[in-house]
């Protein structure tokens, strides 16, 4: 990590921390970080887990790379280095919501494996749950809600993921939602159940 540019500066604790944030909520922080392809699912996925989660009473956001593409990140576009620096600072605002003790859902192409684990690394361990929506390239393209793939084809977006620039599946994520597979609701239940066995939330009664 590089070290801040400013000098003079000096991390100020808070006095409330986020243990007791936590508890206060009833749940722990975590940010789950969907990757997968354009028009593999994320976002749609992303939507029903953060309704769902706000039905049992927690705390939950959505981060959207389109979204944070309008505002917090409308500098960069889709070279690897502005890519990386898309999800850099996706990983410092996630990072941030974690510590706020909220489960925050992230929905990023993040093609590149390197800039993944960076964010990874950049979390305490448990505090980062990568989830692989999975989904073929075909798949994606017959898909194709947005009518990018099409654009790409026809020689409109020379660096669209998948066709003009590469996407690298994770190696070990911690879920894999495979939506060829899976209906949408089993994906929403996928990670449901994922985060209620591993304790990021409580059972349902
Ligand atoms: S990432 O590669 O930097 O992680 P991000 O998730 O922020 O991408 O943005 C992806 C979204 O931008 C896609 O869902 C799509 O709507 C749009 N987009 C525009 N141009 C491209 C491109 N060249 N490659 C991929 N997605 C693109």
């Amino acid at each position: 990590m590089q070290p801040p540019k400013s000098g003079n500066i000096t991390w100020h604790a808070g006095a409330v921390t986020r243990a007791a944030r936590e508890a206060a909520r009833g749940h722990r922080g975590a940010t789950l970080w969907l990757t997968g392809l354009s028009g593999s699912g994320k976002s749609t996925l992303t939507v029903a887990v953060e309704q769902a989660l706000l039905a049992r009473g927690c705390v939950a956001y959505v981060l959207d790379g389109d979204n944070v593409r309008y505002g917090l990140n409308r500098d960069l576009g889709f070279s690897p280095e502005e890519r990386r620096e898309n999800i850099r600072r996706i990983g410092e605002v996630a990072k941030l919501f974690t510590d706020a003790g909220v489960l925050v859902l992230c929905a990023f192409i993040s093609p590149y494996r390197e800039d993944r684990d960076a964010v990874r690394k950049s979390l305490s361990p448990g505090d980062f749950i990568e989830v692989y929506v999975k989904a073929s390239l075909e798949a994606c393209e017959s898909r194709d809600p947005k009518g990018l793939y099409r654009k790409a084809r026809a020689g409109g977006i020379a660096d669209m993921t998948g066709i003009g620039s590469p996407y690298e599946p994770p190696e070990k994520p911690e879920l894999v939602v495979d939506t060829e597979l899976h209906t949408p609701a089993e994906s929403l239940a996928r990670v449901l159940n994922f985060l209620e066995k591993t304790g990021y939330i409580q059972h349902r009664t």
